[in-house]
Order: structure tokens, then C-alpha cells, then sequence
């Protein structure tokens, strides 16, 4: 009763039961604390930006409150960010000086990281960026912070983009050699030329080979698909997509990454938060499509995650903890049930347990087609009292003048409370046959 997926190299087993996971995006933009990529879109010089370098002090980081709260939202999974576009290591990279090591914080801050959230049971990705506005041979393209200063386009034609080549292969040999077994990979991004000025792509990075070493060092690990050519997993980012996500008409695995508010790294000032409600909307409509969801916070420079993070995180953790039943292990529901109004289907195909996640309460009925003569009892899940259900062919007649209940052979009728259950977004378990 499932579907058929393209097959990955990678492990994809965990990824498809877990769904859930966290995303954590911490760098020297935190201290900026408007947007990840300040440095490229203020145009910084070196000299500007390191004044981050000299001040990240993150003196409440907690790890093991991280993982505990994203183990209390339901997450089963973390990406952090070991390095992004601006550069900076997280751990202690013996390639370069740029590191966490070396500011006042004077500690590698991703290896304890890595420990407190496999402690918790919960899987490990890495993300790591391809693009480095910091690397001395890292030459001139169209997302460099630099790209607009003539003289250094013209001393980057001086630069040998090969020795950060090697630095890109040394660093992801550290990261898969020095932290036990990892899970995923999400390397970020290829990107087209624009504007007169050079893209970068699977060529600059020696994608294939880079591949070789990553399947070499860490067989089982799952890798994303930003290198260029292929990979595990399909990436959209900020976008819903509205089904199964395809690459080249195959359904493949796939996870959609998004922030809570619009920035990844930690930004004091947005306003556009998304509410619990939606959230738990958006991981439904995910595991709904096959999918999963990847939800970002971005932690200040103190090292704490903010409390409009903290706020979401438990919202969602309220919900979970009664209906996490109807996300792990489940799927899109077999093409022979369709979907009712206002509601999402999920299914578990090892169970064999449909969910039916109602956005919007109606009053007494859910008409559920396709369904007659498949369900054996039906529950509400966050509390497990029963629902009951009638079935089969019902004429419409009219006899006594008033109209009565019309029902078809394939339709299966659930006789729903009138009132809302007291949960976010409430959720009927089918029992099937
Ligand atoms: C984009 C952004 C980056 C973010 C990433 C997450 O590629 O450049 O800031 O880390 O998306 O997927």
C-alpha cells in the first residue's frame, strides 16, 4: 500500500520514520542579529565583520537544554551549521584559525553539541557551507561580500581556487572522521553566474570526487542535494510543496527546511514569527506529501535559544506529545482514500493506521470516501475516546418530508463531538482492516 520512492545511497530508513527534526543556525552573524548573511549584504570588509570574531562570547550555552527542548518538541533529528557562507568554524578545525577555539568563547562549541543530542537518542547532521567569505582563495563570485570592490576582483584573479578546494575536502574529512557516526550532510549551495560576475558550482567543488570521500569515510550517510549532482535528499527551502515531492518524475525522499521567523540566524528584530498553529500545520502538511520538516532556530550570542523560539518549541511539543502517532512511520495515505474537506491524511503503513488531522471542526459529521467497509474503530487520538461511525448506502429520500442523511456505498461517516477537542489541531486514528 506504499509508494514507490527512488532509492537512496545513503541510510533513508531513520529519516522517513523520524520526519521531525531541528535545525540550528549559529555563527558570528548571531552577534549582527540581522539576517546570516549580513557580510554579503552590507557589503563588509574583513576589518568590519571581525569585530563578531572578537566578541562571541556565548557564556549561557547550554547543549543539553538544546537537545532537551527539541527533544520535548518531538524532534528526532539536528542539522547545525559547522560553517556557513561567512566562514567560521563551530568546532576546532586543526585547517584553520577562524574558529570558535580562538575568540572568547575559547572552546570547540559543536563537538559538545553532537554529544548532548546523540545522548538523547536523537540522529546528527551537519551542515556545512561550500561558499567561504573568509578563505583567502576563495575567489570573487556573485554572492561574495566583495563583488562590488574592483580591487579585490582584481586580486582575486591572483587567488588558487584549488587550495580552498583542499581546504573544503580537509575540513569535511575532520567532520567525518573526528565525530563518530553522522547522519546526514547538508552542504550549502551551488548557485548560477549573475550579473557579470561567476557562479559556483559542481565543477568549482569537485562535487563527484567530493562524493567519493564522503560515501568513503561515512557509507550510510545521508546527503543533501545541493552539490549539484543528486544526493539522497531534495531540499526545497521556504516552500511547501503541495505534493509528493519529484525529481524527474520519481517520487524521491525529501525534506523541506524553514525558520520561524524569515532568517536563519538568530534576528532580534522580526516580526514575522509563524504561530504554534501554523507550524503544526506545516509538519502535517509535510508528512502528509511524504515529506519531512527541518524547523530552524537560530540561538543568540549569549548561546540561548530566545523565548519566541522556546514558546514555539513547547507549543508544538504540547501538541506532539499526544499526536506524534499520526508523524512518525507515517506517509502520504494510498491514492484509494480521499482526502475530506478542511482535513490532511497521514498513514502509517506498518500499523496500518490512518490519521485524518481536522484544520477546521465541522459540525457532527466527517464524510470520509473511499472508507466504508475499511475501518474497524476509530478514535480521537489525544485522548483516545471513541468515534463512532456509520457506513454504506443511505437513500436520500425525502418521505417524511424533511431530507435525510444521503450516503453512498464507499462512504464512511464519522459522528464527530459537537465541540473542538481542546488541542491544536485534533486528529481521528483509523483502525484499519
Ligand atoms: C540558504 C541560505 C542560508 C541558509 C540555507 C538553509 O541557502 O543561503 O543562509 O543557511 O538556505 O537551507
Amino acid at each position: 500500500m506504499t509508494f514507490e520512492v527512488e532509492p537512496t545511497v545513503g541510510n533513508s530508513e531513520w529519516f522517513t520514520e523520524d520526519r521531525f527534526g531541528l535545525f540550528i543556525h549559529w555563527g558570528l552573524y548571531t552577534l549582527g542579529a540581522r539576517h546570516e548573511w549580513l557580510q554579503s549584504r552590507e557589503r563588509s570588509t574583513p576589518e568590519q565583520y571581525s569585530k563578531y570574531f572578537k566578541r562571541f562570547d556565548p557564556d549561557l550555552y547550554d547543549p543539553e537544554l538544546w537537545a532537551q527542548l527539541a527533544a520535548d518538541a518531538g524532534m528526532k533529528y539536528f542539522v547545525v551549521t559547522t560553517k556557513h557562507h561567512e566562514g567560521f568554524c563551530l568546532w576546532d578545525s586543526k585547517l584553520t584559525d577562524y574558529k570558535a577555539t580562538n575568540t572568547p568563547a575559547g572552546r570547540d562549541v559543536l563537538r559538545p553539541m553532537v554529544d548532548a543530542f546523540r545522548n538523547r537518542n536523537m540522529r546528527v547532521g551537519l551542515y556545512h557551507s561550500l561558499i567561504d567569505w573568509h578563505h583567502p582563495h576563495y575567489t570573487v563570485d556573485t554572492k561574495h561580500p566583495l563583488r562590488m570592490d574592483p580591487q579585490f576582483i582584481e586580486a582575486s584573479a591572483k587567488r588558487d581556487f584549488s587550495i580552498y578546494r583542499d581546504y573544503l575536502f580537509g575540513q569535511t574529512k575532520e567532520l567525518l572522521t573526528e565525530f563518530g557516526d553522522i547522519d546526514l550532510l547538508f552542504y550549502d549551495f551551488s548557485f548560477p553566474s549573475e550579473n557579470g560576475l561567476p557562479g559556483k558550482g559542481k565543477e568549482d567543488w569537485h562535487s563527484e570526487e567530493l562524493i567519493r570521500l564522503i560515501r568513503s569515510l561515512q557509507p550510510g550517510i545521508l546527503l543533501n542535494d545541493r552539490l549539484q549532482i543528486g544526493g539522497d535528499i531534495t531540499t526545497p527551502e521556504q516552500y511547501m510543496p503541495t505534493r509528493w515531492v519529484q525529481v524527474n518524475g520519481k517520487r524521491v525522499v525529501w525534506e523541506t527546511c524553514h525558520t520561524f521567523s524569515g532568517s536563519w540566524g538568530y534576528h532580534r528584530e522580526e516580526e514575522s514569527w509563524k504561530s504554534v498553529d501554523l507550524l503544526i500545520k506545516m509538519l502535517i502538511d509535510v508528512v502528509s506529501n511524504g515529506g519531512n520538516l527541518l524547523l530552524n532556530v537560530g540561538p543568540t550570542g549569549r548561546g540561548e535559544f530566545d523565548e519566541r523560539a522556546i514558546d514555539r518549541l513547547k507549543g508544538i511539543g504540547e501538541w506532539m506529545k499526544r499526536h506524534s502517532r499520526s508523524i512518525y512511520g507515517c506517509t502520504q495515505a494510498p491514492e484509494a482514500f480521499s482526502c475530506p474537506q478542511d482535513c490532511r491524511l497521514t498513514y502509517n503503513p506498518q500499523t496500518n493506521r490512518m490519521y485524518v488531522h481536522v484544520y477546521s471542526w465541522p459540525f457532527k459529521n466527517i464524510h470520509l470516501h473511499g472508507f466504508a467497509g475499511k475501518v474497524e474503530y476509530a478514535q480521537l487520538l489525544n485522548d483516545a475516546s471513541e468515534i463512532r461511525f456509520k457506513q454504506g448506502f443511505v437513500a436520500s429520500g425525502i418521505d417524511n418530508g424533511a431530507f435525510k442523511e444521503g450516503r453512498d456505498e464507499d462512504t464512511l461517516v464519522l459522528s464527530i463531538p459537537v465541540k473542538k477537542p481542546n488541542v491544536t489541531v485534533p486528529v481521528i486514528e483509523l483502525f484499519l482492516k
